[in-house]
C-alpha cells in the first residue's frame, strides 16, 4: 500500500501542470472480461467499473482537467442481453444517487452526450436531475455518454441543420467546420486532447467521431475495473511527450 502511494506521488510529480490536456475522453471498456477472469458475473465487472468512475472523476478534477468525457453506454450496447442492460441502467441510477451531492459540492458540472430520450424513465429522470442541479458549476465538466453513438450524433446534427435551413435560421453557405460543432452534443466544448481506451481493444467503437480528428490516443491492456489513479497519470505523462503537429511541421 505504501508502495502504491509512493508510485502515485512519483508519477504525479512528473506531470507538467501547465501542459495538461484540457479535455480527456475515456472509453471505459473491459468490465466483462475483468469479471470473467475472476469467475464472476459480468455485472460484478460493471460494479467495480463504477468504483473506477468515482476514482478517476475525482483524480481528474483534482488534477485540473477541465472536461472529462466517459463513454458509459453506446447506441450499440442495446444488443446485449436485457439483464445486462438493466443492470447497467441500475448502476447508473445508483451512481448518480450516491455521487450527485458529492459531485455538486466539488463544483463538477454534469452533461450528457447521446440521446437521453431513448433511456428508460428512471435513469433518464436521474440524469436530467443531475444535469439541472449542477448546471452552474464550473470546476470540471463531466460528460457522461449514454445511448451515445458518434454516427448518430453527426446525423442528428445534420437533421437539425436542415431544419434550421428550412426555417431560414441558417444559410447553407454559412455552415463551417466550426459552427457545425454547435450541432453536436459537445456544443461549445473543446475537442478531446487525449482519448484513453483500456482493455486491449484498438478501436474507437463509434465514440466522438467528429471530435477526435486530432486527438492523441492512449491504449492499454488494463481492464477498466483495474484502471487506477496511477494509470491515469501515466496516460497524461505519455500524452505530454507527444508532438502534436496538426498537419504542420
Ligand atoms: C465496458 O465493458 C462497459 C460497457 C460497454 C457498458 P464491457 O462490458 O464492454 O466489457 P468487455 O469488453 O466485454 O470485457
Ligand atoms: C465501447 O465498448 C462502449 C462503451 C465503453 C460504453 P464496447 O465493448 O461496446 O465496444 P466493442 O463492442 O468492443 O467495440
Ligand atoms: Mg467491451
Amino acid at each position: 500500500m505504501q508502495d502504491r502511494k509512493v508510485v502515485i506521488e512519483e508519477l504525479k510529480s512528473q506531470i507538467d501542470k501547465d501542459k495538461l490536456p484540457s479535455h480527456v475522453a475515456i472509453i471505459m471498456d473491459g468490465n466483462g472480461r475483468w469479471a470473467q477472469k475472476k469467475h464472476l458475473p459480468r455485472t460484478a465487472g460493471h460494479k467495480e467499473g463504477m468504483e473506477r468512475v468515482k476514482e478517476i472523476v475525482e483524480v481528474a478534477s483534482n488534477l485540473g482537467i477541465k472536461y472529462l468525457s466517459l463513454y458509459a453506454f453506446s447506441t450499440e450496447n442495446w444488443k446485449r442481453p436485457e439483464e445486462e442492460v438493466n443492470g447497467l441502467m441500475k448502476l447508473l441510477v445508483q451512481y448518480l444517487r450516491m455521487e450527485l451531492n458529492n459531485l455538486n459540492k466539488n463544483n463538477v458540472k454534469i452533461k450528457t452526450l447521446g440521446n437521453i430520450d431513448g433511456l428508460p424513465k428512471l435513469p433518464r429522470e436521474e440524469v436530467i436531475r443531475a444535469v439541472e442541479l449542477t448546471k452552474n458549476n464550473n470546476k470540471m465538466v463531466l460528460n457522461i455518454a449514454l445511448n451515445y453513438g458518434g454516427r448518430n450524433e453527426i446525423v442528428t446534427g445534420v437533421k437539425n441543420i436542415l431544419k434550421d435551413v428550412k426555417m431560414g435560421k441558417m444559410e447553407i453557405e454559412d455552415l463551417t467546420e466550426e459552427n457545425f460543432q454547435e450541432y453536436l452534443y459537445t456544443i461549445s466544448q473543446p475537442d478531446p486532447d487525449l482519448l484513453i481506451r483500456p482493455s486491449g481493444e484498438l478501436r474507437i467503437s463509434n465514440f466522438m467521431l467528429y471530435q477526435i480528428a486530432y486527438t492523441e490516443f492512449w491504449f492499454s491492456n488494463i481492464y477498466w475495473p483495474d484502471f487506477r489513479e496511477e494509470n491515469f497519470y501515466q496516460a497524461i505523462i505519455d500524452y505530454q511527450k507527444r508532438d502534436r503537429r496538426y498537419g504542420g511541421i
